[in-house]
């Protein structure tokens, strides 16, 4: 059995991901000059893309990581966002960047944005590797995006469905047969 049979088809290859985050990387490594952001990565989905995003900032930054869940095993949100694990440092008065996998309802982001702004950091911006705007149902924007996406299940690069897939090096849509049990 192999991950890649799951695949409907590749959306993005290893190489057009590695080209794109060192983009964002070039263009927050520009907007921040002379600052030293704090990325927050947004467990477990963004793992992939955070390790890739930082090493493609030439700028003197720190990581942390936050872990929520507001998805079960399904494909589409419960709107019930949970705290998982917390940050490990304080965040008052920095210059913050959320790094998420993918943009989709928005119900993660928008409870995330008002827990971390009850702390008072100087900023915060929002980092996307992907974004689905059509889904959208909280007002939340992303300040970077990676990629626009039209409404469709993604996994690999990270993101997963029910755990699984996160370790394919390219993000592709998942055959609807994988979960589409009758
Ligand atoms: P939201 O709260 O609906 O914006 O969903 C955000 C989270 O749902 C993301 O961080 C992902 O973990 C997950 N998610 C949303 N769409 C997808 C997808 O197409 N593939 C995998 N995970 C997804
Ligand atoms: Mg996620």
């Amino acid at each position: 059995m192999s991950i890649h049979q799951d695949i409907e088809q590749v959306l993005y290859t290893e190489e057009e991901l590695r080209r794109r985050v060192k983009e964002l990387g070039r263009q927050i490594t520009a907007d921040y000059a002379g600052r030293e952001p704090m990325l927050v990565s947004v467990l477990r989905g963004s793992y992939i893309f955070m390790a890739d995003l930082t090493r493609a900032i030439s700028l003197d930054v720190t990581v942390d990581f936050m872990a929520v869940s507001s998805y079960g095993a399904g494909t589409v949100s419960s709107g019930q966002v949970e705290i998982k694990k917390d940050l490990s440092d304080s965040i008052e008065g920095k210059d913050l960047i959320v790094v998420e996998d993918i943009l989709d309802s928005g119900n993660t982001l928008y409870y995330m944005m008002d827990v971390l702004r009850a702390r008072q950091p100087a900023s915060i911006r929002i980092c996307t590797l992907m974004d689905k705007p059509e889904r959208r149902t909280k007002p939340i924007t992303a300040d970077y995006v990676g990629f626009t996406i039209p409404d469709a299940f993604i996994v690999g690069y990270g993101l997963d469905y029910a755990e699984k897939y996160r370790n394919l090096p390219y993000v592709g849509v998942l055959k609807p047969s994988v979960y589409d049990h009758k």
